[in-house]
């Protein structure tokens, strides 16, 4: 099976990028943050703080967490409920970083995500996909953008969904993630030695896509 495992921080047009990435080369897309964001959603649902991981261990074991396909589009399932569309507000993406930052957490997602990978060819995005869950790649992107580009799209992104939000309060959330996700003590967000970076600020999403078939194609 061939897996091109795509990491970069919040808001880098990672998922948008990486789908049509997919779409091109014929593979199944996977967004394993939904993952994260679900597990997030069970522990607010459930008046459970995400950070602290005395609190989320014990509802494991409560929590069955399923990537399944439907006409070939990603959704996410939270004890046989579809979720996908409910874990993509600003206050699941903060629950989000922040069960992600408990081992346990990541240990119990951990294999999900690689029987994905055993199963079809795939192009997986995420975090620590390139340094953690797919060590043996075939190619590993690391896709950043500034901050200020991640924060506009974001806010545009959410804009699309409905969800009305400032680019101040938006960059600030971005900056935090950043943060988070890159002083984590476990699978800290950063660049695989053997990635390629891929840096598309002041792209369109159009050229964003060019520009990774490109390197893609020239890496297979
Ligand atoms: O990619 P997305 O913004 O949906 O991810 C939500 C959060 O989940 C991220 O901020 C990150 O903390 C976490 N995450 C992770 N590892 C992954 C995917 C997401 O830690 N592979």
């Amino acid at each position: 099976m061939i897996a091109i495992a795509i990491d970069g921080p919040a808001g880098a047009g990672k998922s948008t990028i990486a789908r049509a990435l997919a779409r091109h080369l014929g593979y199944i897309y996977v967004d394993t943050g939904a993952l994260y964001r679900a597990v997030g959603y069970y522990m607010l649902q459930h008046g459970v703080d995400p950070s602290k991981e005395k609190e989320v261990v014990p509802q494991l074991p409560k929590i069955d967490v399923t990537i399944r396909f439907v006409d070939g589009e990603q959704r996410v399932f939270l004890n046989g409920e579809d979720v996908s569309d409910r874990i993509r507000t600003p206050e699941l993406s903060m629950a989000a970083s922040d069960v992600s930052a408990l081992p346990p957490v990541r240990a119990f997602l951990l294999d999900q995500q690689r029987n994905l990978a055993a199963a079809s060819h795939v192009v997986m995005d995420g975090r620590d996909i390139g340094t953690v869950v797919l060590p043996q790649a075939q190619v590993k992107i690391f896709l950043t953008a500034s901050p200020e580009d991640r924060a506009e799209r974001r806010r545009q992104e959410l804009m699309g969904k409905g969800i009305h939000t400032d680019f101040a309060e938006v960059l600030e959330d971005v900056r935090k993630r950043d943060y988070n996700d890159s002083h984590r003590a476990i699978a800290p967000l950063c660049q695989a030695p053997d990635a390629i970076l891929v840096d598309t600020t002041g792209n369109t999403c159009e050229q964003s896509i060019a520009q990774l078939i490109a390197v893609v194609e020239a890496a297979l």
